[in-house]
């Protein structure tokens, strides 16, 4: 055996060998399948707790596992790669016979993914999918780039040049609008972007969109981290470096609800949405209850909900799938290369929520009550 196989065994065997150590469903990866529930650990590893949808899923996860009677190991990395990385080696350690992972940054977790594949520890991607690593067994997740063409359609239907049907609305233009995508290190970003200018495209080049910031590379309009604050300090160079000569901003494609609300406190600041100067339409994304009451309040025009109660079922059936030695269901077997390999993937559908669908699809569904629709709160 070459002294490189070694090294690169040397991991994964130390992984194995802490695993065994530690009892319960230690390093149990490979003979899960007569085991009870109580004797399998599920760890799931979350991004942060700094956006509320992140506590939603984790919490779900959680207690739907907690429910069939499986233990959970829930740790959030505070949106911190290190973390995130020392987290999941610590599950490895202890014994977890299935992982689910939200990463940070979907390239940077392959040596904790070699030494899980190493212990026979299936991995599921949850939402973003992890890249550039063989060991991914499964990824459960939305229609991402659907959820592009969601924003770019809720965008186009806000300036009046769609309606809400698809067809073609009364506005003329031409309108001035700004671009705003997520982190580069997440693998939706492209998705999500990728959905959003397929579908402006067309306007953009006929003229009736204007990108006035000329801004329009995905590294150009980039969110590092997804951070609320960044984007709005972002939105607030624009509006000093774009339109200082009265010109207004008419629409923001923002692709996340945190996003946006860093976008509508720039704008607001700058004097938007007050006297004459009318806030410019802007999406986004996940439903969190405080753009929520931000589009019942007619400030933010629209967001995509995606059911993290669904997508938590479907990491549960994988997990249980996964532990019964049976190969999870995928509705996907094409679209999510990541770089090394396709992953199977099952993915949910999502929607688009204006002011008229919050009572239809968030309220009569349970996703959030009237009472924190209206506080912009949620309760728990
Ligand atoms: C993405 C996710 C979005 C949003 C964003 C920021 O990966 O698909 O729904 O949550 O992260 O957290």
């Amino acid at each position: 055996m070459s002294r490189k196989f070694l090294v690169a065994l040397g991991s994964a065997a130390l992984a194995l060998s802490l695993a065994a150590c530690s009892g319960g469903g230690a390093g149990s990866g490979g003979d899960t399948g007569d085991k009870k529930p109580g004797d399998l650990t599920i760890g799931v590893s979350m991004p942060t707790q700094t956006s509320e949808r992140w506590i939603a899923d984790g919490n779900a996860v959680k207690s739907k596992l907690e429910a069939k009677g499986y233990k959970v190991d829930l740790q959030y990395a505070g949106d911190d790669i290190p973390t995130q990385s020392q987290q999941v080696d610590q599950m490895i350690t202890q014994g977890a016979d299935v992982l689910v992972i939200a990463a940070i940054d979907g390239t940077a977790l392959s040596s904790q993914l070699q030494a899980a594949a190493a212990a026979k520890i299936p991995v599921i991607s949850y939402d973003r999918l992890i890249r550039g690593s063989k060991d991914v067994d499964f990824y459960v997740s939305f229609d991402n780039y659907k959820v592009g063409v969601a924003q770019g359609t809720a965008l186009l239907v806000g300036l009046g040049l769609l309606n809400k049907d698809g067809s073609k609305g009364t506005a003329k233009g031409p309108f001035n609008i700004e671009l705003f995508a997520g982190s580069l290190d997440d693998n939706n970003t492209q998705y999500f972007f990728g959905g959003a200018m397929d579908t402006l495209k067309p306007f953009v080049d006929a003229g009736t969109l204007k990108v006035k910031s000329k801004q329009t590379t995905p590294e150009q309009v980039a969110t590092l981290r997804w951070q609320q604050e960044t984007a709005q300090k972002r939105m607030e160079n624009l509006l000093t470096s774009s339109y200082n000569d009265g010109s207004k901003v008419d629409g923001v494609l923002s692709p996340y609800d945190g996003i946006s609300r860093g976008i509508i406190t720039a704008l607001q600041n700058a004097g938007y949405g007050s006297g004459a100067k009318k806030l410019p339409v802007v999406t986004g994304q996940d439903a969190e209850i405080a753009s929520i009451k931000l589009i019942n309040d007619g400030v933010q025009n629209s967001t995509v909900f995606k059911d993290t109660r669904l997508l938590a079922d479907q990491a549960v059936n994988a997990a249980e799938a996964f532990l019964q030695k049976k190969e999870p269901q995928a509705n996907d077997t094409k679209t999510y290369n990541n770089g090394v390999k396709v992953v199977p993937a099952y993915l949910l559908p999502i929607a688009t929520v204006y002011k008229d669908d919050i009572k239809a699809t968030l309220i009569d569904s349970g996703y959030w009550t009237a009472e924190e629709v209206a506080a912009g709160q949620a309760k728990k």
